[in-house]
C-alpha cells in the first residue's frame, strides 16, 4: 500500500481526450449546467482531430445544387459496404451541416464561394463536392475553434494525464485512476458519466499518419471495463501518405490534393486508376485507392521508394499555394520539394481504425451504464471503409449527442454519487508502479517496435488467413513478454514508464483486430483477404462484435439490421439519390 495522498476530483461528467469529439461533448455537457472536466495525456490543441486536413462532409449542396442529406447517406453506406450503423449514418447525414454552421457561429472561418457561402471541395466516394474546408488544415480550424468555445464554457481542463483504468459501482462507471504524466502522482477522478473521446490506435503500425497520442488507451479501458468492441478489424489505410525522406514516412498528404486535381501515376506513367476504378479514378474511395497502389508497387510499376507518383503541378502555382497551402509548406520544408513545379512520391500510410466501441446511435452510450463514446474510439458510422471528410463531421454530430447523452444519465440519477473501492484503487497504484520493480525486464520501446512490424506484415493492407493466424501466435507471445515490461528510473518525465502502458493497450486491441479479421472470411472495404477475395451476398452482411471477460477477447457474429424502407428504398434507383431526376423518381414510384 502506498502512503502518498491521492489527490481527487470529483465531477458529474469526464471526458477523456481533448481532440474534437472531447471538446464538443464537454461543451453539451457544460450547457446543460453539469460539471465537466476533460482530461487528456496530452496538451489541449494537439490531438490527431488536425490530421482530417482535406475538409469536413456536410451535404450543403453550395457547388452541387443536387445534393442533399440522402445522398451523403448513400455514399456514407455504399462506402462502408453496408455493415455500417445504417441509424448512426442517418443521424449524421441530416446534422452534418447544423453542426458546421454551428461551427462557423463559433468562429471558424471557413473558405468561400464568390456567392459568399461555404466553399466545399470534391473528394473520394462522394457523389458531389461536398467537403467544406479551410484550406488544407481544415482540423487545425476546428480544434481551434472548439479550443476557444470549451475554455469559455466553464469546463475544467487536466493535461498530460495518462489515465490507465476506468472505476466502477458495480455495473456502472464511477470515474477514472491515472497519473500526471510530469511528476508520475497519481490523480483519481469520481464521476456519474465518463465520455471516451481518445482517438484511434494507428501507433499499432509502422507507417501511419497518426502521432504518438493514437494508441487506443480510451478502447482498451472501456473493453476492460466490460463494454463491447465491433469492427476491429476495420483499419484505414490512407492511400496517400509521404514516402520520402524516410523520417518522415507516414505523414499524411492530404486526399484535398487530389480532390483539387492531382493526379496518380505509377513509374511507367500511366494513370493506373484506370486499371481498378476507371468511373472515378483517383476519386475513388480509399480502400481501393490505397489497394491499388500497393497492387501496383508489388507489380514492380513503383517508385523509387515504393509508392505512387501524384502530381498537381499542372494546376497552376498560384492555384495551388492557395488551395493547397499546408502541402506546399510541408513538401518544401520537410522534402526540399516544390510541388508546384514537381510530382512526389505517395504510399499507403493508417490513418484511421473504424473499429472500437458499440455505442448506441442516438446517445453514444456504451454497453456499461455511465460510460459513453464518441469519435474515433466510436464504431457503427464508417463501417468497413470510411468516406475521406466524414471524420470531421462524425466528432461534431457524435461529440455533441455523447455530451447529450451523458447529461440525459447524470439528470436521471437518483440516490448517492458511485462509490468508488478503495482497494481497488490501492491495487491499481501498486500495478502501476510495478515496472519499476523489475530490474530485469523487456524495454517497452521494442516490444513496440516488434509489434508494429508484426502488424504490418500479418494484419496490414492485405491479409490473408495463414498469415493472420501466424500473426495472432506472435502477438499472443509478446503479450506474455509484456507482463515483464520494465521501466528504470523515477516517475519523474519518464515516457519510457509511459510506454508500458501504451503498449499493454496496442496489444489488446491488436488481438481483437487479428481474432475480428480471421473470422471475416471474406473482403469488404478496408479488410482484403487474399483467401477470400469477394464480398459476401447482402444477406450474410454481420459485424463482429467482442468481449473481454475473465483475461479473454469473445468473438461473436450478430447480423446487420437491415434498413427501413424509408432509407432503403434510396438503394433501388441505381444511382445516388442526388442524380436520379424528379422523372425517374416518379416512373420508379
Ligand atoms: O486527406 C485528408 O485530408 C484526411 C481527411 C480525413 O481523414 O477525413
Amino acid at each position: 500500500m502506498t502512503t502518498e495522498t491521492l489527490e481527487t476530483h470529483q465531477y458529474d461528467v469526464i471526458v477523456i481526450g481533448a481532440g474534437g469529439s472531447g471538446l464538443r461533448a464537454a461543451v453539451a455537457a457544460a450547457e446543460g449546467g453539469l460539471k465537466v472536466a476533460v482530461i487528456t495525456k496530452s496538451l489541449l490543441g494537439k490531438a490527431h482531430t488536425v490530421m482530417a486536413e482535406g475538409g469536413a462532409a456536410a451535404s450543403f449542396g453550395n457547388l452541387d445544387a443536387p445534393d442533399g442529406w440522402e445522398t451523403h447517406f448513400y455514399d456514407t453506406m455504399r462506402s462502408g459496404h453496408f455493415i455500417n450503423n445504417y441509424r448512426a449514418v442517418e443521424i449524421f447525414a441530416l446534422e452534418a451541416p447544423d453542426r458546421v454552421l454551428e461551427l462557423e457561429e463559433w468562429g471558424a472561418v471557413f473558405d468561400r464561394t464568390s456567392a459568399g457561402r461555404i466553399m466545399q471541395r470534391a473528394f473520394g466516394a462522394h457523389s458531389f463536392r461536398r467537403l467544406c474546408h479551410i484550406g488544407d488544415h481544415t482540423g487545425l480550424e476546428l480544434l481551434r475553434t472548439m479550443q476557444y468555445k470549451s475554455i469559455h464554457s466553464g469546463i475544467d481542463f487536466f493535461m498530460e494525464v495518462t489515465l490507465t483504468t476506468l472505476l466502477k459501482d458495480g455495473e456502472r462507471v464511477a470515474g477514472a485512476f491515472g497519473y500526471y504524466r510530469a511528476d508520475g502522482r497519481f490523480v483519481l477522478f469520481r464521476a456519474k458519466a465518463v465520455i471516451l473521446s481518445t482517438g484511434g490506435w494507428g501507433r499499432i503500425y509502422k507507417i501511419t499518419s497518426n502521432s504518438w497520442e493514437s494508441t487506443g488507451d480510451g478502447a482498451a479501458m472501456a473493453f476492460r471495463a466490460g463494454a463491447d468492441l465491433t469492427d476491429m478489424e476495420m483499419v484505414q489505410f490512407h492511400p496517400t501518405g509521404m514516402v520520402w525522406p524516410p523520417g518522415v514516412r507516414g505523414l499524411l498528404v492530404t486526399e484535398g490534393v487530389r480532390g483539387e486535381g492531382g493526379l496518380l501515376y505509377n513509374s511507367e506513367g500511366e494513370r493506373f486508376m484506370e486499371r481498378y476504378d476507371p468511373a472515378r479514378m483517383e476519386l475513388s474511395s480509399r480502400d481501393v485507392v490505397a489497394r491499388s497502389i500497393f497492387k501496383e508497387v508489388q507489380a514492380g510499376r513503383g517508385t523509387p521508394h515504393g509508392g505512387a507518383w501524384l502530381d498537381i503541378s499542372h494546376k497552376g502555382a498560384e492555384y495551388v499555394k492557395r488551395k493547397l497551402p499546408a502541402m506546399y509548406e510541408q513538401f518544401l520544408t520537410l522534402a526540399d520539394l516544390d510541388i508546384t513545379r514537381e510530382r512526389f512520391e505517395v504510399a499507403p500510410t493508417c490513418h484511421y481504425t473504424m473499429g472500437g466501441i458499440r455505442v448506441d446511435a442516438e446517445s453514444c452510450a456504451s454497453s456499461v451504464p455511465g460510460l459513453f463514446a464518441a469519435g474515433e474510439v466510436a464504431a457503427g458510422l464508417h463501417g468497413a471503409n470510411r468516406l475521406g471528410g466524414n471524420s470531421l463531421t462524425d466528432l461534431l454530430v457524435f461529440g455533441r449527442r455523447a455530451g447529450l447523452g451523458a447529461s440525459a444519465y447524470v439528470q436521471a440519477w437518483q440516490g448517492d454519487a458511485p462509490k468508488v473501492d478503495q482497494a481497488t484503487v490501492e491495487a491499481e497504484m501498486v500495478r502501476i508502479v510495478a515496472p519499476f520493480q523489475r530490474s530485469e525486464g523487456i524495454n517497452p520501446y521494442q516490444l513496440h517496435q516488434q509489434l508494429q512490424e508484426l502488424m504490418t506484415v500479418h494484419a496490414g493492407i492485405m491479409r490473408s488467413g495463414d498469415v493472420l493466424a501466424e500473426g495472432l501466435e506472435k502477438i499472443l507471445d509478446l503479450k506474455d513478454r509484456a507482463r515483464q515490461m520494465m521501466a528504470a528510473g523515477s516517475r519523474t518525465y519518464n515516457p519510457g514508464w509511459h510506454a508500458v502502458f501504451d503498449v499493454e493497450n496496442m496489444l489488446l486491441l491488436c488481438e481483437g483486430i487479428v481474432r475480428s479479421a480471421l473470422e471475416r472470411k471474406e473482403s469488404r472495404g478496408a479488410h482484403w483477404r487474399t483467401d477470400y477475395p469477394d464480398e459476401l451476398e447482402e444477406f450474410q452482411r454481420v459485424n463482429y462484435v467482442e468481449s473481454y471477460r475473465d483475461g479473454e477477447i469473445q468473438v461473436r457474429t450478430e447480423a446487420v439490421s437491415p434498413m427501413p424502407e424509408r432509407l432503403a428504398k434510396l438503394f433501388t434507383y441505381g444511382k445516388a439519390p442526388g442524380l436520379v431526376s424528379p422523372a425517374e423518381r416518379e416512373a420508379m414510384g
